[in-house]
This record gives C-alpha cells, structure tokens and sequence, in this order.
C-alpha cells in the first residue's frame, strides 16, 4: 500500500463563533491525485485553508499529519517549507511587492530550490512561456491588476517553481477560458510527472479533471465529508448534482 502523505483525523475547525468543519477525516497517500467536491459554501475553502494553517480559523478538535509529523499547530511557512501548497480560489493581490521578488524569495528559503540569479531568471522564463503567460507580467506587482486568468496562471507557475510533495488546487480552474484551460491542465500534467506530486484538486468544473487520473473524490457537504469513492462518482455527481446527499445528512445543522 502506498504511503500515507496527508491524514487529516476527526478535524472539527472554524471562526470563533462558528464551527464549518465537522468530524473530518481525509487520507491522501504519497503520489496520489484526490478531488474533492461540494455544493458553494459546503467548506471546502475551509478545509484547504485549515490544511494550510490559514490562521483565520481555529482548530477545535482533530489533529493534522504530513509526511509523518503532527502539523496541527505549525506555521504555514512551516508548511509550506515541508512541501505543503495551496492555490487559491481567490488569489490575493499585495501592492508593492513585485511577482519576481515573491518568486525569488519563497525559492531562495529553500536550500533544495537555490539557484543563481541567472538560471531563475531563465526558469522562469520558461515556466512563463510553459504558461502562456507574458513576460512582463513578471516584474509587476503580485496580482495586482492582473486579470482573473492571469492570476490563477501565476498559482499554477508557483506550483511548477517550487514543486511541492502535496499540491491543494482550489478551484484553479475557475475563470480560465477554454485555451487557459488546457493550459493549465497540462501545467497540472507537467508537476505530476515532473515531482510524482500529491494532489488536492477542489472544483466544480469536471473538465479539469480529463487529463488527470484521480484516484479518489470526496463529497463535501456543510462541513462534512459525506461520501468518497473512484473517480466514476464525478460522472455521478455531474449527473444528479448533491441533493441525494443534503437529504440524507437531514436537519444537521
Ligand atoms: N472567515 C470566515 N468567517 C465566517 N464565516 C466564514 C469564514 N470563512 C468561511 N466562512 C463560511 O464558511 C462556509 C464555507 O465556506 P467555504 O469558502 O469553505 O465554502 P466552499 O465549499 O469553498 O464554497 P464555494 O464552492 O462557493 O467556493 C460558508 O458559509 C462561509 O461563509
Ligand atoms: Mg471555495
């Protein structure tokens, strides 16, 4: 059996006065591709953030594994220097602060990922045209003004830069029009071949996923994981929708 890489168990987490997560418990092994799915507002944003240590939520019970070691109350810097990434839904934009100095920084505090000043610049370079991305996005400020599709193709350069064991991609896929897309699926392609990554992919778009062979999905419904199975329940759930599950979980709050 191949070995655990993330186990989230019994993880209940939310905002002070709110609990959104309830009870989950989620394994993904080294190498494996796991979507999960779910209605807007079900939590997985949550989930991915808690996963993170987004410190805007707090853990209330459970614990947070990776690569062996209990995380629950680690940084997210921690996490992220332990090859932990997270894409997000709504990439933020930080005034200045230049795309390649983030680029430079983040990969310069990892001693694997060091390089001259001139192969990053030509990495980059490259990742960017992997990308269909202009170059001159490169020395703007991070995010700021970039269109929708352009931020989520920066997402998708970070993850080919900095080349993560565990990669949660919430919904990458949003936004993109139909050649971004593909763009970004083969991106998706290029670092499970290039670092037999872990994947976390959060969407509602199933299109995402044809390049992709998932190993598992997982049904996300207020705040619990209500079902998991093969990569056939995506098929379902793009068929029936979630009603069948909100019905089952009944007046749970
Ligand atoms: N900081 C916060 N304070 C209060 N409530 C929050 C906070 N963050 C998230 N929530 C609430 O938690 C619930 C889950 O939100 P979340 O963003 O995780 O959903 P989601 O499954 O990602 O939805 P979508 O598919 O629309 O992206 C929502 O009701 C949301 O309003
Ligand atoms: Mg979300």
């Amino acid at each position: 059996m191949a070995e655990t890489l993330l186990r989230v168990a019994g993880l209940s987490a939310g905002v002070a006065d709110k609990t959104i997560l309830h009870n989950v418990d989620l394994e993904i092994a080294r190498g494996e591709a796991h979507v999960l799915m779910g209605p807007n507002g079900a939590g997985k944003s949550t989930l991915g953030h808690v996963i993170m240590g987004d410190p805007a939520f707090e853990v209330m019970e459970g614990s947070i594994l990776f690569d062996g070691a209990d995380i629950t109350e680690k940084s997210p810097t921690d996490r992220s220097l332990a090859g932990m990434f997270l894409s997000y839904q709504a990439p933020v934009e930080v005034p200045g602060l230049p795309l390649y100095t983030f680029l430079r920084t983040i990969c310069q505090m990892r001693p694997e990922l060091k390089t001259t000043a001139r192969k990053f610049r030509e990495e980059v370079g490259a990742l960017a045209d992997e990308l269909d991305l202009d170059q001159g996005l490169i020395m703007r400020e991070l995010n700021v003004g970039f269109s929708g599709g352009e931020k989520k193709k920066i997402e998708m350069l970070q993850l080919l830069l900095l080349k993560p064991q565990l990669a949660i991609l919430d919904e990458t896929d949003s936004g993109l029009d139909v050649d971004a897309l593909s763009i970004v699926s083969k991106g998706i392609e290029a670092y499970r071949q290039r670092c037999d990554g872990s994947l976390l992919v959060i969407t509602h778009n199933t299109r995402i996923l044809e390049r992709l062979e998932v190993d598992r999905t997982h049904i996300m419904v207020r705040g619990r994981l209500v079902a998991d199975g093969p990569a056939s329940l995506i098929g379902e759930i793009d068929a029936h929708g979630f009603e069948h599950y909100e019905c089952e979980l009944g007046d749970e709050a």
